[in-house]
This record gives structure tokens, sequence and C-alpha cells, in this order.
């Protein structure tokens, strides 16, 4: 069904049934709505739950928030009752979690529970950023998944997905339902917005004098500091750059390949955006391991491009 104006719609599409149009299997269709419904409780843990540290940090180092854990918690059980994932990892796990009783399941999930968890307490936007693998294979080049998605906790909380055929936004109503709001997202050749993580007092010289060009250009500052939120305003204005470059003592920048790049890579180049490393795409890095870094420029094909050009000094 073709999507409405808010307020014109007739009928609401829901998340199955714009699924089951897509021409994937249930066993796809019934995951992705798993994971859906997981995003209700993780929701509610990030609008009632505890602030506090759990006391605990993750294979990063980084310290774990009680949020981290529950919500960790909450997206493993849905997907281990699923009944369709083999294996799973996420941000917040040291290694990758077999589900025995599913040893040769259909799919794999790579998962951030809660990006910028950190940023719940001042109540700015976060999110959960999911991956999805055919088979039992997780360490596969992104351009290898069957689908992404992210859902955002934001006034709104919004789920958008691709299973490679268009990228889509659903946005949750008073049901908890979440029902189409676009359909087919669109990404611009070139932007008039950017989103730069990362100490700038670290930047090199080729990103810092792309931030230069990008100012020149015209662009507006646009970073809240979460990947999810940002990420979503660059896809929906369908117009703007992010980028978390290599950095001074951090050549691999900080984003991580499996659970935050790849998803998003595959969500930016199916709107017909792109995401380079700034030596290749995101998309075509080949992960050795689960906590593999890089430096990412995603959004508008023709900035990235730029971006490429100044990161290789010319
Ligand atoms: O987990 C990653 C994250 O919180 C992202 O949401 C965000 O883009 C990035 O880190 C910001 O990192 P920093 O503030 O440490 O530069
Ligand atoms: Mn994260």
């Amino acid at each position: 069904m073709p999507y409405s104006e808010p307020g014109k719609t007739k009928f609401q599409t829901d998340l199955r049934r714009h699924l089951r149009s897509q021409d994937i299997c249930d066993n796809l269709i019934h995951l992705i709505c798993e994971i859906a419904e997981a995003s209700k409780y993780v929701i509610n843990a990030v609008r009632t739950g505890d602030l506090g540290v759990a006391g605990t940090s993750n294979l990063y180092g980084e310290e774990q928030l009680a949020l981290d854990v529950l919500s960790d918690r909450i997206m493993r059980k849905r997907l281990i009752h699923s009944g369709v994932v083999c294996n799973i990892a996420s941000e917040e796990m040291e290694e990758i979690y077999e589900v025995k009783a599913n040893a040769d399941g259909l799919y794999s999930v790579a998962y951030d529970p809660l990006d910028g968890s950190s940023l719940v307490d001042v109540n700015l936007a976060v999110g959960t950023i999911v991956s999805i693998y055919s088979g039992c294979d997780l360490l596969q080049e992104g351009r290898k998944q069957i689908a992404a998605m992210y859902i955002l906790y934001g006034p709104r909380v919004s789920m958008v997905y691709s299973v490679g055929n268009g990228v889509h936004e659903f946005t949750m109503n008073h049901l908890m339902e979440f029902t189409l709001t676009r359909e087919n997202i669109r990404m611009q050749p070139s932007g008039n917005i950017y989103s730069p993580g990362g100490l700038r007092n670290k930047y090199n010289d080729g990103d810092e004098n792309f931030i230069r060009y990008l100012e020149a250009k015209g662009c507006k500052l646009r970073y809240s500091g979460g990947f999810v939120p940002d990420i979503n305003q660059v896809l929906m204005k369908g117009k703007g750059i992010f980028m978390y470059p290599a950095l001074n003592g951090s050549p691999n920048g900080k984003l991580r390949v499996l659970f935050e790049l790849n998803p998003m890579a595959f969500l930016i180049e199916n709107a017909g955006g792109a995401a380079s490393t700034g030596s290749a795409p995101i998309l075509d890095i080949k992960p050795e391991s689960l906590d593999q870094r890089a430096p990412i420029y995603i959004g508008c094909v023709e900035d990235v491009n730029k971006a490429v050009e100044y990161v290789n000094g010319r």
C-alpha cells in the first residue's frame, strides 16, 4: 500500500503486512516482527528504568549501564525464543552466543541493544541497531546482510528497515503498533547538513579540510551524539553526511563494524546513499573479529566521495 500523508491515511499499513509485500520468507518476517516486539520492552525500560551503572564493563572497556544490560537481555531472549536464530552477537556481549536448540538455525543476528545509552540521563534520543545474516556466520561482509533495521527512541518511536528492496519507516502509534509512515526513502546526491563525531582536536588534516569544505558549501552542523538519531536525520532529510573519522591515536575511529556500521551502511546504500571508511566501502570490509572498528563517512554519494578525496589528500 502506498505511503499517504498522516491524516489522509484510510488504512494504516502495519509492519507485518508491509513485510508480506516484500517477497521474503515467513521466517524472516517472523524474525523482524519479533525484534520490533522486543523494542517495545526496550522503550519501556528507557522511559522508566534505572539510570544507574551496572557495575560491569563491556568488551570495549566501556562502563555498562543497567539499561545496557537490561536492553541486551530483552533482545537476546526474544531472539533465542524466535526459534529461527542460531548465532547472536551483541555490542554488550563478550562472545558469540550460540543458540544450542537451533544449531543449524536459519539466521544470525548482530545488534547494539541501546546505542547512545549514556544520553538517556540527559533525555536525548537513543536507539537499537540490528543486522541479520542468513546462516550461522556473523563475520561476513556487510554486503551479505539480508536485512538491517534500527529502532529510534525519540519523542516518537520509529523503526526503519530494509530487506534490500527499499528503505521504509514505521512509527509506533498509541497502541504500540508500528505503522508505515515513509516508504522507499531516497537520499539526494548532495546534502546540506553534516554530523561530525569524535574530538575535533584529534582530527587529521584531511578531515579538518573536509569540514572546512562542507562549511564553505553552506552545510549546517547537526549533531546529537547519538548514532541512531544522527543517521536518522541524514536519512529522513535525504541530504547530509555523518562521519566518525580516524582520530589521532585511534586510527579506526570508534564505531563498530558489526553492530553499528554495517547495518547503517546497508540502509543508507539501499536508499541510494554511500558509506565508506575513506578507503573502501563499509559493506566490503571482511570483519575478522566481533569488536572490529572502522572510520566512517556515510550519507549522500557526492559528499561521501568528496570526503574520500580529502582523506586521501586529493
Ligand atoms: O556507541 C557509540 C556512540 O555512543 C554513538 O551513538 C555516537 O555516534 C558515538 O558513540 C559518539 O561518541 P563520542 O561522543 O565518544 O565521540
Ligand atoms: Mn553503540
